[in-house]
């Protein structure tokens, strides 16, 4: 299992999770149960303009919903999160129910802190900068991957530098997720795919981090499990059921990456996410399997627990079972229809070496199963999947 005598860890879940289809109608009930009732709604402007589901969740909160800040965007930026706070705070919001993927759920968690704190969220970049549990937070995904609902991290892009920056804090993590998969229905499927691969990083990540633990690694390999059954045909098909799973992998891999944490191939993809505004989960289904391949040599046993997660079932050696992993998650991405190459996503070729040296100062890099001390580490792993 490869745990050392030193093992030690905290491992942190206070969310309340609660799943069904169509649960999303006792969203009032969950926030009345946290003693608020003027919830702000933060949502994005994609969800607000082209479906129904903001008019739903605003109907089933009904007078507990004081307003809905719909400016969220991908990638949501520092001054999204001020201006949500300034109008939760002019509207005497107690809570914030946040509806979205990452980016609406992460400028929930923003405008959440600076609800209590006040200020600038600029002021709170960093690693447990609070002290204090801050303004209750219901989290409703409408994608299966950012698994953001159980998460303590936020990664806000810093649109005046192009660069993601992470604000983690056992304080922001959601009070309640509402996992409902009648609401990622009408997702479109690359976005089905993209967040799913996402959703499959954290768990891999997670299981070969430094900071693996067993209970974080118990909900990865299941998490891989359930992704390995369902993305394909949450992708491809209406049937609510996969989709149902995926929302679900995406949960419990939330849960064990936020508390293992992730490594280079999300170092990687938040930086080529702000530089090149390419979808995360996308960004990091191209680079997972070359992160994977270059790790293996240090995380071969966890990698070959992932194999056996992915339903290989050869009787090959440890390494062995590593590379092969890799090339399932290769596998899947394909069979999903996602591109596969950097390339294909327009990153520039001549900047792959600049890629590589933001990417050894993101703070995911600590957390890499292999140590990463060199650009030109990160750059043979990006030249590989180019
Ligand atoms: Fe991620």
């Amino acid at each position: 299992m490869g745990y050392t005598e030193d093992l030690n860890f905290i491992h942190f879940a206070p969310t309340k999770v609660i799943y069904g289809a169509g649960i999303s109608k006792d969203v009032a009930v969950e926030l009345n149960a946290l003693g608020c009732s003027r919830a702000l709604l933060v949502t994005d402007r994609d969800l607000s303009a082209n479906t129904d589901l903001v008019r739903k969740i605003k109907g089933y909160l009904g007078e507990n919903c004081v307003g809905v800040y719909d400016e969220a965007l991908p990638d949501s930026g520092l001054h999204i999160i001020d201006k949500g706070a300034e109008i939760g705070r002019s509207l005497g919001a107690d809570s914030v129910v946040s509806l979205g993927g990452g980016s609406a759920i992460d400028t929930a968690k923003g405008i959440a802190i600076l609800l209590k704190e006040g200020g600038s969220i600029r002021n709170y970049e960093g690693f447990q900068m609070l002290t204090r549990k801050q303004t209750p937070h219901i989290a409703i995904p409408t994608t299966c991957g950012t698994g953001s609902e159980v998460t303590y991290v936020a990664v806000v892009k810093d649109w005046d530098n192009h660069r993601k920056l992470l604000f983690g804090d056992y304080n922001i993590i959601p009070d309640v997720a509402i996992l409902d998969p009648e609401l990622i229905r009408t997702l479109p499927p690359k976005l089905v795919a993209a967040t799913g691969m996402d959703a499959l990083t954290h768990a891999i990540e997670a299981i070969t981090s430094p900071q693996r633990q067993p209970l974080a690694d118990a909900l990865g390999l299941h998490a891989i499990r359930l992704v390995n059954k369902s993305i394909v045909e949450a992708t491809k098909s209406d049937n609510l059921i996969p989709k149902g799973i995926l929302l679900l992998a995406s949960n419990i891999a939330g849960i064990a990456f936020s508390n293992a944490q992730v490594g280079l191939a999300h170092a990687i993809a938040h930086t080529i996410g702000a530089r090149y505004r390419i979808h995360h989960g996308l960004a990091n289904s191209i680079v997972l399997p070359y992160v994977m391949r270059f790790n293996n040599e240090v995380v071969s046993e966890q990698q070959a627990m992932i194999a056996e997660a992915l339903g290989i079932r050869d009787n090959l050696s440890e390494t062995e079972l590593g590379e092969k992993a890799s090339e399932k998650v290769f596998e899947l991405a394909k069979m999903c229809g996602l591109p596969t190459r950097l390339r294909d996503v327009n990153v520039p070729e001549n900047e792959l070496l600049e890629c590589a040296e933001i990417a050894l100062t993101d703070g995911a890099i600590v957390y890499n199963g292999r140590p990463v001390t060199d650009p030109s580490e990160i750059l043979q792993v990006l030249k590989a999947a180019y």
